[in-house]
């Protein structure tokens, strides 16, 4: 087997490359420079000869050879000037030096200045085919690791276009709270100076709360391992921000920083305080009308007060003295409704506990007289169930005073409310309640019709039951007296 035959069996090397592979011998000895140029267009390589580095120079300008295999001792340009002239045009072409016997001291100067690799004479072909075929791989190599890196500079100019396009300010934060990167909106906004950029810690810059990392997005997101968002005031801009950070980590699950995105949220901010500060003052004039019907329906009673004084007629007293207590019932509403924080809904427990307190004050009604028991579920009930409700109630309790238990020393009052039907999170039509008043008294003679009453209160009773609250009353007369109201609590409706 021939030196070129050996050389095709063991080439195993990018077959496709080395066959349009160029390879250029330089040497004054024509006997070496024939051998090695025939060999190599026998192995299918575009192979050329040169008798000198002059004319070799030339062959490298017009040819562009991908290897050139020169002597270093010949006349007119040694193998070393041949090398610094073709390295000085930073092609990708490799140069292989053929050294005598004694030359490696020149052949290692010559590595040093850039060559690829030296064969010693005698040159067995086998070997400088390899030497070839590697310089030929790593041409390759450096080809693809040049495109690469060209990929990877224009992705990471679309990156950095991308990042500066985002009208937010943006900036990136590492694991010790340096910010390491930011887009052109941030440097735009906080400027490009020292005290952002490495000095200090984010925290200290942003949170404007003293080195309270606590209150740091980059370690609650890292904490959280999800996005966290605050807002904050940035006092050298004037400029609220809310700020977005996301925590980066690696493939392996470590906290590499985070990411945040300032908005400014300045004009938000502003419309919020407005709206505040309107909230405010429509709170307090609505305390304030409560106040003043409270305060109307008082001097109504006042003077109902004064004008019985001057009758003498014991029915008219006694209508003058239930008008003034149903509209102190009334009232108490309005007073319970501007002392709580919820100023359209009253809390029917505590409602009644004072209606029932009130009217057994005004009726004089010793607490071992009348036991009152009373058993109402936790529920806030707007203004226009609780108007009717609380009527109904006051007049109820005042039967039980007034009719229930004459020619007895003690008697027993049990008010509840209890909700019925299906109990739902937010209130609806749904909110179904049973208000119960009963007494232990003489009852209401069985032959007593609601609807021939010359009287008042039941009637009463039964337009707000039925009319007012679209509800049910049932009066149940076995053991003293007992009224079962079944109602659904109203829903708002608007009225301008
Ligand atoms: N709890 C009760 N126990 C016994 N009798 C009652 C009771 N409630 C009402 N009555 C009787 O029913 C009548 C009608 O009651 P109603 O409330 O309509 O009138 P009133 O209390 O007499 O006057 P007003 O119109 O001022 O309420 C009463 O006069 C009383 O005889
Ligand atoms: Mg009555």
């Amino acid at each position: 087997m021939d030196g070129a035959q050996g050389s095709r069996a063991q080439a195993s090397l990018c077959v496709w490359c080395l066959l349009m592979a160029k390879v250029l011998v330089i040497d004054d000895e024509i006997i070496i420079r024939d051998r090695l140029k025939n060999l190599l267009l026998l192995d299918d390589y575009e192979a050329y000869s040169a008798e000198n580095g002059i004319e070799g120079l030339e062959l490298f300008e017009s040819e562009a050879p991908d290897v050139i295999v020169a002597d270093i001792k010949m006349p007119k340009l040694n193998g070393i000037e041949v090398l610094k002239r073709v390295k000085m045009k930073k092609t990708a072409t490799e140069v292989i030096f053929i050294t005598g016997h004694g030359g490696v001291d020149t052949a290692i100067e010559a590595m040093k200045e850039g060559a690829f690799g030296y064969i010693q004479k005698p040159i067995e072909y086998d070997e400088l085919k390899i030497a070839i075929e590697k310089a030929i791989e790593k041409q390759n190599m450096q080809a693809k690791i040049d495109t690469y890196v060209l990929e990877l500079e224009k992705s990471v100019n679309e990156w950095e276009i991308t990042f500066n396009c985002v009208s937010d300010c943006l900036s990136i934060h590492d694991e010790h709270y340096n910010i390491i990167k930011a887009n052109k909106a941030f440097t735009d906004t906080f400027g490009y100076h020292s005290d952002i950029f490495n000095t200090k810690p984010c925290y200290d810059i942003f949170d404007c709360i003293k080195n309270d990392i606590a209150h740091c997005l980059n370690l609650k997101s890292h904490h959280s391992r999800a996005s966290c968002i605050k807002d904050i005031f940035y006092k050298p801009l004037n400029t609220y921000f809310e700020i977005t950070a996301s925590p980066i980590f690696t493939k392996d699950g470590k906290f590499k920083g985070s990411i945040h995105i300032f908005k400014d949220i300045t004009q938000r901010k502003l419309y919020e305080e407005q709206i505040q500060a309107s909230l405010q003052e429509k709170t307090l004039l609505l305390r304030e009308i409560h106040h003043r019907v409270k305060n109307n329906m008082e001097i109504i009673s006042s003077l109902i007060e004064l004008h019985i004084e001057d009758i003498e007629d014991k029915k008219t007293i006694n209508m003058c003295d239930d008008m003034k207590n149903r509209i102190k019932s009334m009232s108490l509403v309005h007073k319970m409704l501007y002392q709580s924080d919820n100023l359209s809904e009253v809390n029917f427990a505590d409602y009644t506990k004072n209606l029932v307190t009130d009217i057994l004050n005004s009726y004089c009604v010793e607490p071992s007289m009348v036991a009152v028991n009373m058993d109402i579920i936790d529920v806030y009930i707007a203004m226009d169930t609780a108007v009717p409700c609380c009527l109904i109630i006051n007049e109820l309790v005042t039967n039980s005073l007034k009719h229930a238990f004459t020619g007895m020393t003690s008697g027993k009052l049990h008010i509840s409310l209890r909700e019925v039907g299906q109990k739902t999170d937010q209130k609806t039509d749904n909110n179904a309640y049973e208000l119960i008043v009963k007494d232990n008294g003489k009852g209401i003679p069985e032959d007593f019709d609601i609807n021939k009453s010359a009287s008042l209160g039941l009637k009463l009773i039964k337009i707000l039951a039925e009319y007012q609250l679209g509800g049910k009353i049932e009066m149940n007369t076995k053991e003293g007296t007992e009224f079962k109201l079944s109602f659904n609590e109203l829903q708002y409706k608007k009225r301008f």
